[in-house]
């Protein structure tokens, strides 16, 4: 995935689409670049390797100036991250630029048509049939670039969100997206494209949503969209539903420690939105009560965090609603030959309803008749279009790239939705919901409490981020807290972690254990037997002199004989003790990784959503 963005209007350009850049940076960050027109009409292009640092140091020595213009930043996917790789792409004559997210899939078909036309390409990339295809066109005969753009967008296949600045027509800047997330934001005498509202939130009073298939010609005076056959479709403004505050770090150090502390408020909001007088009253528009009773089977589908979410959205509605649950990464699920039918509910799970995998595979069960409800954090994302209800996640724009906020607010969304579906099939009673609810109203604040002490959790990651490894093990509603904790470990520290289900650990694991092989366990107290087995386990660890460091209630001086350290949280139910559990293991991934020197917002090769496969 890249980030785009472009601006029309009196200011100088080159400024505005950098701090567009900066904070779409989350999306792409192995190099980026500019094209802006002069007041001549002359194009210029400065693109740089690297952070967007890199970039502004070059427009240091030598700025751009005009008041129209495109940026780009990005993550490699054809071809490697290079300054001839970087976009904007231009046609041979340097009259038009281009900058694009998504794949054009049938590049190599029309590269080889345009170079059996003595077309020179610069670069490896996939969008640089683009800017040759819109010149091709003009040169064809197109009366108009927008008729340019239409008919080379008519020829590729594939995902685009893009944006095309010309010397031939320096008045309008273009827009056009197909599968990927495109804004256009309306400021005053001002206009702005995007890859997400967050990017351009400050600048603007109003939002138009483009729609897959639409081409956007932007001018000073206003903004026109076409079908890609060229007819002209009603503008729709939408009111922008984010604060500026949301899209800046509010004096953190970093969006993820950011993140990490809004969760008791994401959490009590979602709580309050979604309840009333002791019930849930959760109202999904386009599914029943009525259908919810008939339902046969669920299947969550999601990938990477959003699949822990699943695997505990899972545990939680086979514990609560009778009901068969399956839950299964969209990579796998989409090459699989899944028994599903029109009595089974597909649940994706996903932050930024972009996840390529996750799309292709709600399509396909889409296909066999089967209902979609979403849970998702991003309006009008791709996943929300493509569904058939949606259970918003309401966490804000997530910009650090490990997700946090968007995880605990899956959670909370799968415990809602469950006490709904639950209530709907008769599986819970009045009584047991409304004590269900009261326990579930604990939350936020033990959140708050894990947060308070995480100069202790510092303390913890300080004393063992150095060694090559680490096993994270968890048993029934934690097994997927003991998945997410070593997740957020790789991904930020860059230290080897292993999430198993702690009963496994005798099958195999165990043999890894010695005196430097940090053992997380998450045994926080527990009704059931999980929290005796999880307590087996962990002197089995420390047979083997493993060190131990528990996630425990607080006051339980059980574990306290055995753990080297002790991540306390408050006693919460088990049911919904993951929402309070993660957050510990995502302040000791985040002292991790900051003891190691990382750069904790933006993990070497991640990009925030996986919009390819
Ligand atoms: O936007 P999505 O929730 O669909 O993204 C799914 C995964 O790509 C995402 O959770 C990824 O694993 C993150 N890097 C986790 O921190």
């Amino acid at each position: 995935m890249c980030g785009i963005v472009g601006y029309i209007g009196s200011k100088e350009a080159a400024e505005i689409l950098l701090d567009g850049l900066r904070r779409l940076e989350y999306r792409g960050y192995d190099s980026s670049g500019l094209a802006i027109l002069d007041a001549s009409s002359t194009l210029h292009v400065s693109k740089a390797v690297g952070r967007l640092s890199e970039l502004e140091a070059k427009l240091e020595a030598g700025p751009l100036h005009g008041t129209r213009g495109i940026g780009h930043t990005r993550w490699a996917t054809h071809g490697e991250p290079s300054e001839r790789n970087a976009h904007p792409h231009m046609d041979e004559s340097g009259s038009l630029a281009v900058v694009h997210n998504g794949i054009i899939e049938n590049y190599q078909e029309l590269k080889a048509e345009l170079q059996q036309q003595d077309c020179t390409f610069q670069s490896d990339t996939d969008t640089e049939v683009l800017p040759h295809l819109i010149a091709r066109e003009q040169a064809q005969g197109a009366s108009t670039l927008l008729e340019a753009v239409r008919k080379a967008l008519s020829k590729a296949r594939g995902a685009y969100a893009l944006g095309v600045i010309s010397k031939d027509d320096p008045d309008t800047i273009y827009a056009a997206r197909l599968g990927s997330p495109l804004v256009i934001g309306v400021g005053e005498g001002e206009y702005f494209i995007a890859s997400d509202v967050p990017a351009v939130v400050s600048r603007i009073q109003k939002v138009i949503y483009l729609k897959d298939g639409e081409v956007a010609a932007l001018t000073p005076d206003g903004v026109k969209v076409y079908t890609l056959a060229g007819d002209e479709v009603p503008v729709t403004l939408s009111d922008v539903t984010i604060r500026a505050e949301d899209a800046e770090k509010a004096g953190f150090e970093t969006f993820m420690l950011k993140e990490i502390h809004e969760q008791p408020r994401i959490l009590r909001n979602l709580l309050r939105k979604h309840t009333l007088d002791g019930r849930v009253n959760l109202a999904i528009d386009g599914l029943s009560n009525d259908y919810f009773r008939k339902l046969n089977r669920v299947m969550i589908i999601s990938c990477g965090t959003a699949y822990h979410a699943g695997m505990y959205g899972k545990l939680l509605m086979e514990h609560v609603c009778n009901i068969a649950v399956e839950v299964d990464l969209a990579s796998e699920f989409r090459y699989r030959d899944p028994k599903v039918d029109p009595g089974t509910l597909i649940i994706p799970v996903s932050q930024s309803g972009e996840t390529a995998d996750t799309l292709a595979s709600i399509r396909m069960a889409r296909a066999w008749g089967c209902k979609v409800l979403s849970i998702c954090n991003v309006q009008d994302s791709s996943l929300v279009r493509d569904s058939d209800a949606v259970l918003y996640t309401e966490a804000g724009p997530e910009i650090g790239v490990a997700s946090t906020k968007a995880y605990t607010a899956q959670l909370m969304a799968f415990v809602l939705l469950t006490l709904a579906m639950g209530r709907a099939r008769n599986e819970i009673t009045p009584e047991v919901e409304t004590e269900l609810l009261e326990d579930l109203a604990q939350i936020p604040d033990a959140i708050h409490y894990v947060i308070d002490r995480k100069d202790d959790i510092n303390q913890i990651a300080e004393k063992h981020h150095d060694g090559p490894s680490s096993l994270y093990l968890g048993r029934k509603f934690n097994y997927p807290t003991a998945l997410e904790g070593a997740l957020k470990n790789k991904e930020i520290s860059y230290q080897h972690a292993e999430g198993y289900a702690a009963g496994e650990m005798k099958h195999g694991p165990i043999a890894l254990i010695n005196e430097y092989l940090p053992v997380i366990c998450i045994c926080t107290r527990t009704r059931d037997e999980v929290y005796e087995k999880m307590i087996s386990n962990m002197k089995e660890v420390e047979a083997r002199h493993g060190r131990l460091i528990a996630v425990a209630t607080d006051g339980d001086t059980a574990v306290k004989a055995f753990a080297e350290d002790i991540m306390y949280v408050p006693a919460i139910r088990d049911e919904f003790s993951p929402m309070v559990n993660v957050v510990a293991l995502q302040l000791l991934a985040y002292y991790a990784a900051q003891a190691r020197g990382t750069d904790i917002d933006k993990p070497r090769n991640l990009a925030k959503s996986v919009t390819v496969e």
